[in-house]
């Protein structure tokens, strides 16, 4: 059998995961909003609309935060359409996604959903079609505190208490000519500046997420990130990029998405830098991963308006959910810089949980390593050294089949393991200054057909299961074996 070293220091740590990389993402879009989050005709719906089973599942993951309410749909919104007595609100055309907006959801009604799952919002303002001054009415309603119009309008519609959103995304990938109102650099910034301005007037307080790059293939990047920081270096505390995934060339360009991203984190995080070596100031400003997934399919408009239209449906595969792994691995090993991350999305669109009304939910396969990302791998992550590598060519390099992290926390080390290759390895773990590991359990998810997935009629087909007799541990040293092909979760109590 291959056998592959890391070793890793309890004293080597990239950095401490913030509980803001453990988020998700809700737009108004296709059927995430109505018929995913929300659908009063289903079975479960509880007093509010709520589908009580996608919110039990929810909860379970312990999200600490979920932006909304888009994506591309809120350069075309105006939240004043969703406040305020239900029968008066406003019935729209979304251009961004050729979608009949009802409005039936809006700020209030998507607040009171994330109070009963458990997590923050971070909220997105409109630097599309909106102004400052929108933006402005917007952090007030929410966070006023005062006897001020905003403010008394949130109380009006029986809000008493400030919703303290600590989040603000100044717009979404304002980089990309899909997005509407999209504009020059130049052009973003100054806008996104006035923006920050009055934002910060009604609640000076908040953290600003300005819009860094939309992919890393985008021609404008990195160039359009250093413009970005460099112009609104005093107004923001983190910079958004976004990167989806798909295979698109060969299998090993696909497997390699890890790496992929590791790549694309060290070209912001180089602008970054660059820009505080040329202010000779070392502000803190941080990357906001807050769209990742994988997504390749269904990716056409509807040609008509209708009201949530079923599209950016995935169910993801089983390799797509081995890839997926790597990505959360990527997060964790760049905590240093990235403290906030947002999977796209939650709820039917590119989303780890599909609803279906009245016939329950499915947990597709990227939910089981996303659970286990937001629910155990909080703590010190640890810079892992490889002294055998194992590793095949892609577009990225040299990159090994295995993708690994490693944290530890006051109870436990946690380790995930993607083993990428179509043999079993062994992984030898030389730990220093962590001593009396007790296993408590390896989870594997492995499948002999990598196209396999969940889906109404099979909702599990592709299950974590729990494996025996693959871990040893003597002395610092703990060898595990890895399936070829598999996503491996390993928790130790300490
Ligand atoms: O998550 C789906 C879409 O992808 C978002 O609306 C947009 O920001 C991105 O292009």
């Amino acid at each position: 059998m291959k056998k592959f070293k890391i070793v890793v220091s309890r004293n080597n740590v990239i950095g401490t995961s913030q509980d803001t990389l453990y988020g998700s993402f809700i737009e108004h879009l296709g059927r995430a909003v109505y018929g995913g989050i929300y659908d009063p005709k289903d079975v479960t719906s509880d007093e509010d609309g709520f589908r009580k089973d996608v919110i039990e599942n929810i909860k379970n993951l312990d999200l600490s935060l979920v932006r909304y309410p888009g994506g591309n749909f809120v350069s075309g919104y105006f939240w004043e359409d969703g406040i305020g007595p239900r029968e008066l609100r406003p019935t729209k055309k979304d251009e961004a996604w050729i979608s009949i907006e009802t409005n039936e959801i809006g700020t209030d009604e998507f607040m009171k959903w994330a109070n009963k799952v458990g997590t923050e919002v971070m909220m997105a303002v409109n630097l599309g079609t909106g102004t400052a001054t929108n933006a402005k009415n917007l952090v007030e309603y929410c966070n006023g505190n005062g006897d001020t119009e905003y403010a008394n309008l949130r109380r009006k519609n029986g809000n008493e208490k400030a919703y303290n959103i600590k989040y603000w995304c100044l717009g979404n990938e304002m980089d990309g000519d899909w997005q509407i109102g999209h504009s020059t650099v130049e052009n973003y910034i100054e806008k996104a500046k006035e923006a920050a301005k009055q934002m910060k007037s009604a609640d000076p307080n908040i953290k600003l997420i300005a819009c860094g790059s939309s992919g890393y293939t985008m021609k404008s990047c990195p160039e359009w990130d250093k413009k970005v920081i460099e112009g609104l270096y005093d107004e923001i505390d983190y910079l958004s990029i976004h990167q989806y995934f798909f295979e698109n060339s060969t299998e090993e360009d696909f497997f390699a998405s890890y790496k992929a991203m590791d790549y694309f984190i060290s070209m912001i995080r180089s602008a970054l830098e660059y820009v505080q070596a040329k202010n000779r100031n070392r502000k803190e400003i941080y990357l906001s991963f807050d769209e990742y997934n994988i997504w390749y399919n269904n990716k056409s408009l509807p040609k008509e308006y209708t009201i949530a239209p079923p599209i950016l449906e995935e169910f993801q595969s089983f390799k797509d959910m081995l890839v997926f792994g790597g990505l959360t691995n990527t997060l964790l090993n760049n905590c240093d810089i990235v403290k906030i991350s947002c999977l796209a999305q939650l709820v039917n669109v590119i989303a780890p949980l599909m609803t279906e009304r009245n016939k329950g939910v499915v947990l597709n396969t990227i939910w089981y390593p996303f659970y286990n990302f937001c629910k155990y791998t909080r703590g010190d992550v640890l810079k892992t050294y490889s002294l055998n590598d194992y590793t095949f060519n892609s577009t990225f390099g040299e990159t090994s089949y295995i993708s690994k992290s490693i944290v530890i926390n006051d109870k436990e080390v946690v380790i995930q393991l993607v083993n990428y290759a179509k043999e079993d390895v062994e992984v030898e773990l030389s730990l220093e200054d962590i001593n009396d590991l007790k296993l408590i359990s390896h989870q594997e998810i492995v499948h002999d057909d990598l196209s396999a997935k969940n889906d109404f009629e099979n909702k599990e087909n592709v299950l974590p299961k729990y494996k025996k007799n693959s871990v040893s541990i003597s002395d610092n040293k703990v060898s595990i074996k890895v399936d070829k092909l598999s996503y491996n979760f390993l928790r130790f109590a300490r």
